[in-house]
């Protein structure tokens, strides 16, 4: 590399876990191209980044008075970039809107970061852009996890969701890719994997050369294969992808982390099809219970739409229906935010008031915490590994079991990095104490 003046990077992350590997992307492509240093000091930033997302339309209002304060912070000359969902979506407005702004990156325009940010108004949003083959740095989010994106895009067209319009078709990346990174994470000691893509297990249909087909179950099989790697995660499936061969790999392989989200978005049959889900009640609780049956210590998180325009008290009713039945380790919970470039606008006439759904969101809020107290006081007195990642300064070592329960035990660093024995002591909604019963 030439000997360029080193400047200094602040970078925001909105937005889901694959944002969140982006901006890692777009922090080692700056390094190793134009030689910035991440910064957490706004100030002392010479580039500001914010990397966004438009998924609910709360993250878009906020971006502009975000880029405000950014700019009445920034020091003289600093330049600010708007990456990720939103810039796709909003594309040359953004600088429109707010002029200051220097450049604008779509979310799948990553590798090209190294080239706007010295164009002044430069706008990179194409969704036929194919980084699939793009040779990003790794991405660790400890010493010991890694997160790795496994295809790019969405084919789905789900009626309330923005992401096929900002992150277009899906590719996946080449399996020997995949695999080729994640053992060069684990030399560098790496015992983790998250596995990522907007639909992360329908991997395998569409590469950007011509070759076979594989499928997701196929790929968790190569990679369970890769010595030294202890756990594998993936997020987010599909429940129409979750085919009984994919269930039997997840219930049987060892490797496989035994915590799933399976994203429910409503429980009733005749809202699922109006969102264009492909699947219906039974089919969800079907696979849940299957995979239940097969994997008794399972924890289910889930995502959840309410409000959803036409959703009736009944169509609620059976979103309730099926917590009771599921009883999910973790809801992520939504009401409805009608979005541009979606289906959905076209049901405006049937939209539910803000007030209801607001009513529909507390029950489940409220139902789910039951729940959760319930699951997490079942753990007590059980025996279960934890990989340990964080110390703290009150003398506390934590870490996540296989199925993605926090834990808490009295250690030191000796612990970290290793995958240890203990037995629960006591449990909170959302986290438990252990003792550790062997090093
Ligand atoms: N309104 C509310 N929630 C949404 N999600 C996606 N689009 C919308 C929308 N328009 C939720 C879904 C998805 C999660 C990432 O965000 O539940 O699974
Ligand atoms: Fe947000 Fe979806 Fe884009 Fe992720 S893919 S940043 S959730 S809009």
């Amino acid at each position: 590399m030439s000997k360029m003046k080193s400047q200094k990077l602040f970078i925001k992350t909105l937005g889901c876990q694959m944002n969140d590997t982006d901006s890692v992307h777009i922090a080692e492509e700056l390094k190793k191209h134009k030689n910035y240093n991440v910064t957490t000091s706004i100030e002392e930033a010479d580039l500001i980044i914010i990397n966004t997302c438009s998924v609910r339309d709360k993250p878009v209002q906020k971006l502009f008075s975000e880029l405000g304060q950014f700019r009445s912070k920034k020091k003289k000359g600093a330049k600010i970039g708007v990456c990720g969902c939103t810039a796709s979506h909003l594309g040359k407005d953004i600088i429109k809107r707010a002029p200051y702004i220097d450049f604008v990156l779509g979310a799948r325009n990553i590798s090209k970061i190294k080239d706007v940010i010295d164009v002044k108004g430069a706008v990179e949003i194409s969704i036929d852009n194919d980084e699939s083959t793009y040779d990003f740095a790794s991405s660790h989010t400890s010493r010991f996890k890694t997160n790795i994106n496994i295809s790019i895009g969405c084919d789905k067209e789900c009626a309330y969701c923005i992401v096929p319009a900002t992150r277009g078709k899906e590719i996946s990346i080449p399996p020997e890719m995949i695999i080729e990174q994640i053992k060069k994470d684990v030399q560098s000691g790496v015992v983790e994997v998250m596995l990522l893509g907007q639909n992360v297990n329908s991997y395998g249909r569409r590469f950007s050369d011509k070759r076979q087909k594989t499928s997701f179950t196929k790929l968790l099989q190569e990679i369970s294969l890769i010595e030294g790697l202890e756990r594998i995660r993936f997020t987010s499936p599909h429940p129409l992808h979750m085919d009984d061969e994919f269930i039997e790999e997840f219930s049987t392989n060892p490797k496989i982390a035994k915590c799933i989200h399976i994203p429910l978005q409503s429980g009733s049959s005749k809202i699922l099809k109006v969102m264009k889900r492909g699947y219906s009640k039974e089919w969800f609780l079907n696979r849940v219970e299957k995979i239940k049956n097969k994997v008794p210590n399972v924890r289910i998180t889930t995502d959840i739409i309410v409000g959803f325009p036409s959703e009736s008290h009944e169509d609620f009713l059976d979103t309730i229906d099926v917590m009771k039945k599921v009883k999910f380790d973790q809801i992520y919970n939504f009401k409805y935010s009608p979005r541009p470039n979606t289906s959905a606008l076209k049901l405006e006439d049937k939209a539910i008031d803000d007030k209801t759904s607001s009513n529909r969101l507390t029950q489940v809020i409220e139902l789910h915490k039951t729940h959760q107290v319930e699951l997490m006081h079942s753990n007590i007195d059980k025996i279960v590994d934890v990989l340990f990642e964080n110390l703290k300064a009150n003398g506390e070592v934590s870490g996540f079991t296989d199925n993605l329960c926090q834990v808490f035990v009295k250690g030191s660093d000796e612990l970290l990095g290793k995958i240890v024995k203990v037995k629960i002591i006591s449990a909170s909604r959302t986290s438990l104490k252990a003792e550790v019963l062997k090093l």
